[in-house]
């Protein structure tokens, strides 16, 4: 039997801690850490994940504001808004939630944002920072997955990593998060072939591809630390990429779908929220 990683429990920890930390810095700050979302279009998974944002915010006492645009938004008023939230002394963070409409560009407008306050960790400032081991802003969720592995101490040091999706948002970041941690690491995707000789060498298999239930035991090497980051919905049902009940009986520590990694991706929101007012608010008061 598999030590499950309860990333819900951790989440909860560490959410009250930022809670009680929060409260502590609004009375030395005499402000309000506060987070912007920028919501554009009627996604329905964007609209889901914005609301759980939001209400996390709140719970914490950080200050929650979503900017809701249609899908037709010019890419000159979407920058408008960035250039003014850049600028505005009460805004500690800024997300632009993902994706956004084809027309715009994706990746200038990212960029537009201030490093100091890329909660997402997402801009080639806080990216390159990252690559080079650098102190930076870490996207939410690789950022979670290291608080699991430091929680359950899994040591990454000598150990074989290998990461499947190779996402800006997941993939690529969780490979320089790992590679920091000593680990070794292997990249896989969609035009990797034999996909299974390599997981099968997994110390540590991070599973990022979005396919409901593609990894089953036959992936898995016996006693390995897997980590579930896919989000599915199939017949109503949140199920992870992983086939849960086959890969449990295999491998040493496995994440759940859900109450794994999704959690701790809104926790790390708030973590990094409270990071960059710390930075914003310290600097100003030094
Ligand atoms: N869409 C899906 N995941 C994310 C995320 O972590 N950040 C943003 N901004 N958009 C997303």
């Amino acid at each position: 039997m598999a030590v499950i990683l309860d990333g819900k429990s951790l989440a909860l920890k560490l959410r009250e801690n930022i809670r009680i930390e929060t409260e502590k810095l609004i009375e030395q700050y005499h402000k309000q850490p506060h987070l912007v979302v920028i919501l554009i279009g009627e996604n329905p998974a964007s609209q889901s994940y914005v609301k759980s944002k939001e209400k996390a915010c709140i719970k914490a006492g950080i200050k929650s504001t979503v900017i809701r645009k249609d899908a037709d938004i010019s890419e000159k008023e979407l920058i408008d808004i960035i250039k003014t939230l850049n600028n505005d002394d009460s805004v500690h963070g800024i997300l632009l939630q993902l994706p956004i409409p084809k027309h715009l560009d994706e990746d200038k407008i990212i960029n537009l944002i201030n490093p100091t306050k890329d909660v997402d960790g997402f801009c080639n400032d806080n990216v390159a920072r990252l690559n080079k081991g650098q102190d930076a802003l870490v996207p939410c969720t690789p950022l979670g997955i290291t608080k699991i592995l430091d929680e359950y101490q899994i040591d990454a040091t000598g150990k074989h990593c290998v990461i499947i999706g190779r996402s800006q948002i997941v993939g690529k970041p969780m490979a320089a998060l790992m590679l920091k941690r000593n680990a070794t690491v292997t990249m896989c995707h969609s035009k990797t072939t034999d996909i299974k000789s390599i997981t099968k060498q997994a110390d540590i298999l991070i599973v990022a591809i979005g396919r409901a239930n593609m990894v089953d035991a036959s992936y898995v090497k016996p006693g390995a630390v897997v980590i579930d980051v896919g989000i599915n919905r199939v017949d109503d049902q949140l199920t992870g990429d992983v086939l849960y009940d086959d890969v449990e009986k295999v491998c040493g520590y496995i994440t759940p779908v859900p109450g794994g990694v999704g959690k701790m991706t809104i926790a790390c929101l708030l973590d990094n929220t409270l990071t960059c007012y710390k930075r914003i608010e310290g600097e100003k008061n030094d």
